[in-house]
This record gives C-alpha cells, sequence and structure tokens, in this order.
C-alpha cells in the first residue's frame, strides 16, 4: 500500500542534476571562495529549490521559499536533524553542546537551560548589561579611533560571563584571539578541502585549532572550578547546569559541562557583538536614521541610564536592531540533513541531503521586503512588514531549534545601542576595507575602525 507521504514523493519531481564541478570536492572551492555570492548566483539560475554538491560530502540543495525553509525548520528533530557533529572543528570546539545535539538528549538539556532566558529572569539582567556598557565607554576620547569590532567583542563577552556564569574573565582579549582562531576552524568544516580528509589526519591547521581549544578552555574551565570551590549559592545558568541530576541522580559529566558552557558563551556574545559593529557601521553610513535613533533616546531617557522598563518606550531603537539584524543576520546561514527521502517545493529530495537556509539572501529578496537593500528601519513601524510571509525574516532561526538567547540578544542590542548613543556618534574611519568574512557568522574580516565623536 501506498502511504500518503510516499505518494507525494512519487508525484514529486526529480531535482535536476547538480553540477558536478570537481573530482572528490564538487564545488566546494567555487563554494567557498564567496559562500553568498555562489549561493546568490545558484538561486537566480535554479530558483527556490537550488542543487549542489560538494562531492563526496553530500548534495546540498538551497532553498529560498519561506513555506519550505517553515517546513525544514519546523521538522528538524523528524524529518530533518541538524547534522551539525560531523567534521573536525565543530565537535571539537562545540562537543555535544545545544548548538549541536540531536533529539531526546538535546530536549532535556534545552529544558535545563531554558530558565535562565525566561523573560523575568532576562529583565535582571538589563542593569548588567548598562553598567558593563558605561564602563566599556568610560574611557573613549572624543576624536580617538578604535575597532568597535574588538570593543563589542569585549564588551558582549563581559556580559555573557557575568550574566550567564557570574563570573569575569582574566584575559578576554588572549580569549578574543583564540576565539578568531577557532571561528575559523569552525568555517573550515564547511568551506575547506580539509573537511574532506578523515578525522584522524593531522594537518598544522588542525594543530592549532586543537592548541587553541586547549587554551581558551582553561579559562572557562577556571571559571567552573572556582564555583566547584564556592560555598555560596548562586542563582544563575552556571548553576542551574551544575546542579542538574538526570533520572539517575547523576549530575553532568566535566566534559559535557564543559561542551554547554563553551557553547553558551560563545553563542551568546559573538553573535550579538558582530550585530552591532555592523549596525554602527549602517548608523554611520545612515545620518538621517542615526539622528532619529538619538532624538528618540534622548527623549525617553533624558541622559539617565537605560533600564529594562525603557525598552518598550524605544520603538525606533528597536526598529533599527531589527532593521540591522535584517540586512546582516550574522547567523547568515543554516543547514539541515534530511533523515529521510522529503518532498520540498515539489522537488523529491534524497535522504542525508544538506539543505541549506540562506537568511542573508532571504532577507534582501525583493519578493518580501521593498527597499531591500536600503536601512529603513521605519519598515518595521509603518504597517509594511505586518504582510511580511511567515519564515521571511529569521535572524534567529526558526522551529524547535530557533535561538534560546533571542529575547537575550534582543535586549541586550536595545540597551547597548541607547546607552553608547546618549554619549557618542562613531564614525566609520574612511578608506577602510569592510569585508564580510562569512563563516559560522559574518564578522568584519578586517575589524572596524571608527572615529570617536562625543554628542
Ligand atoms: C544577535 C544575536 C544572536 C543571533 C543572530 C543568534 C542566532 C542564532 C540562530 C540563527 C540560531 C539557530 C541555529 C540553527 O538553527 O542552526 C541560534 C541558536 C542558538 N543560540 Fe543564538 N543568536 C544570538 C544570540 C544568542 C545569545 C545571546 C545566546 C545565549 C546567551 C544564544 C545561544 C544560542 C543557543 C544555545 C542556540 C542553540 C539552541 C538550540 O538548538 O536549542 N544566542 N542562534
Amino acid at each position: 500500500m501506498i502511504r500518503p507521504h510516499d505518494a507525494i514523493i512519487e508525484i514529486a519531481r526529480p531535482l535536476p542534476a547538480a553540477k558536478p564541478g570537481w573530482p572528490v570536492i564538487g564545488t566546494m572551492t567555487d563554494f567557498s571562495s564567496d559562500p553568498i555570492g555562489y549561493l546568490a548566483a545558484l538561486h537566480q539560475a535554479h530558483g527556490d529549490v537550488a542543487p549542489f554538491s560538494f562531492g563526496v560530502g553530500g548534495l546540498q540543495v538551497l532553498v529560498m521559499h519561506p513555506d519550505v525553509i517553515g517546513e525544514v525548520l519546523q521538522g528538524t528533530g523528524k524529518t530533518f536533524r541538524k547534522g551539525y557533529q560531523s567534521g573536525f572543528a565543530t565537535p571539537l570546539v562545540l562537543g555535544n553542546g545545544l548548538v549541536t545535539s540531536e533529539g531526546d538528549f538535546w530536549r532535556r538539556q534545552r529544558k535545563l537551560a531554558q530558565p535562565a532566558f525566561h523573560t523575568k529572569r532576562i529583565a535582571s539582567y538589563a542593569d548588567t548589561m548598562v553598567q558593563l556598557t558605561a564602563e566599556a565607554v568610560a574611557g573613549w576620547q572624543a576624536g580617538s579611533e578604535r575597532d568597535i569590532h574588538h570593543e563589542m567583542m569585549r564588551l558582549t563577552s563581559r556580559i555573557a560571563t557575568r550574566t550567564l556564569f557570574s563570573a569575569e574573565l582574566t584575559d578576554a582579549d588572549h580569549m578574543e584571539a583564540l576565539l578568531t582562531t577557532m571561528m575559523e576552524g569552525l568555517k573550515g568544516d564547511f568551506q575547506s578541502w580539509e573537511a574532506f580528509l578523515p578525522t584522524a589526519i593531522p594537518t598544522p591547521n588542525r594543530a592549532n585549532l586543537k592548541a587553541a581549544v586547549d587554551a581558551f578552555d582553561k579559562y572557562l574551565l577556571a571559571i567552573i572550578e572556582a564555583r566547584r570551590s564556592d560555598p555560596t549559592p548562586h542563582d544563575d545558568l552556571l548553576a542551574m547546569l551544575m546542579e542538574a541530576r538526570d533520572d539517575q541522580d547523576q549530575p553532568m559529566s566535566a566534559a559535557q559541562l564543559r561542551d554547554e558552557v563553551v557553547t553558551l558563551y560563545i553563542a551568546g556574545h559573538e553573535t550579538t557583538a558582530n550585530t552591532l559593529s555592523w549596525g554602527w557601521m549602517l548608523l554611520s553610513q545612515n545620518p538621517a536614521v542615526r539622528a532619529r535613533l538619538e532624538a528618540e533616546v534622548d527623549s525617553v531617557l533624558g541622559g539617565r541610564p537605560a533600564t529594562f522598563a525603557d525598552l518598550r518606550q524605544l520603538p525606533y531603537t528597536t526598529a533599527v536592531l531589527k532593521e540591522i539584524m535584517r540586512l546582516y543576520p550574522v547567523a547568515w546561514s543554516i543547514s539541515r540533513m534530511a533523515n529521510e527521502d522529503v518532498e520540498l517545493g515539489g522537488y523529491r529530495i534524497p535522504k542525508n541531503t544538506n539543505i541549506w537556509i540562506a537568511q542573508y539572501l532571504l532577507h534582501r529578496d525583493s519578493r518580501w521586503f521593498d527597499n531591500p537593500l536600503g536601512f529603513d528601519p521605519e519598515r518595521w513601524l509603518d504597517g509594511r512588514t505586518e504582510t511580511l510571509p511567515k519564515n521571511a525574516y529569521l535572524p534567529f532561526g526558526g522551529g524547535p531549534r530557533i535561538c534560546i538567547g533571542n529575547s537575550f540578544a534582543e535586549m541586550e542590542g536595545v540597551l547597548l545601542l541607547a546607552t553608547i548613543s546618549q554619549r557618542f556618534r562613531l564614525n566609520l574611519v574612511p578608506g577602510q576595507r569592510l569585508d564580510l568574512d562569512p563563516g559560522i557568522t559574518i564578522r568584519p574580516r578586517f575589524g572596524m575602525q571608527v572615529l570617536i565623536e562625543s554628542r
């Protein structure tokens, strides 16, 4: 008997053949030389369900229609899996933490961490975010130049460490350098020919990455160790993870605790730092938007520090953040693996195909957004986005694996934009290269130099 699902698969068209590219690696090098440009051209050539090949790395399919994207995201955990645990770098850096784990194990860990992200809990982080921002900018001198990406990394790192682990890092600059190596390594898992080498084969890049992860871990393990020997009770995410017991009344293993802490630390600050960096660039390039943001911040705050209660009174600042995340969704793409043969957008997709969702392209698609390339926060206030199809705007992903930190990040983004704009205007230093580096996230490849102007 044909089950309805099989019947759908029967009538679905076969996918057009992917361009084979080179033996073994397929079109991996074409992709990795310009991932966003490659996917944009693929979409143009093949439409909303577009195949490409990573050779022995398997069939890849870009899906660009919001309805199809919704099916993939909602089906994660059933028809689809994340499939992030292969490769060399991902298991080494993120292990089996919240971003990468699957199935019942993921569900249990997510439930465990969730209370740290409830609205009431998040509200209690607002004052820390504002205070640490005020400390970060206290030394800024009008007329001086700063790498704003570095500044944002340092600040969001402090905020994540303080709010989630009630701790301070001893050498944030060293950790940032190590993190850059780690992000490069993660990128390599899906953008480098080395991804095709068996994981047991050592290469200089792999040795370098392993050394960075070991050094990085030491800093975070020191926080865990300090907590173990601290008799005072704590009420933070770290305490939730350390005090959790499974069905057999066993605590999380040391390795698992490390994976969760590293994952939350990285996911919890690098993304927000990149978002804000692109935001300062856009504000510098769009003085009219910046003037309106400053006007709102001045009239609502009147010079005093922002609080959680102010967030509702800052609709324009909130729209600015949404618009930054539309043009620069720092998680610029995500992917899922098909657990079985499926139908997507009328095409038959074989089991184990890797499905790509590219938010960077989705958010700039003129079918869903008018003035798609303009920095136009007003669109979020004047009703234009009310007709936006579901799943056409996904800075935090969607479905069961939606970002656990979305409200945390939105609050942090608005508070930092407001707090810094109260005192300073950041102007891009002219003549610098502001290349996008699309790895796991989109980072400014050469940092971002700004000239500090006092308001
Ligand atoms: C602007 C800032 C942020 C952006 C753009 C962002 C984006 C994303 C996206 C797109 C995903 C889904 C990945 C996928 O489906 O494959 C995700 C997952 C995740 N994010 Fe965020 N994120 C941000 C901030 C944060 C913060 C502040 C935290 C924690 C404090 C966090 C922790 C996580 C975790 C743990 C996951 C995995 C959730 C799961 O699979 O259950 N993120 N994030």
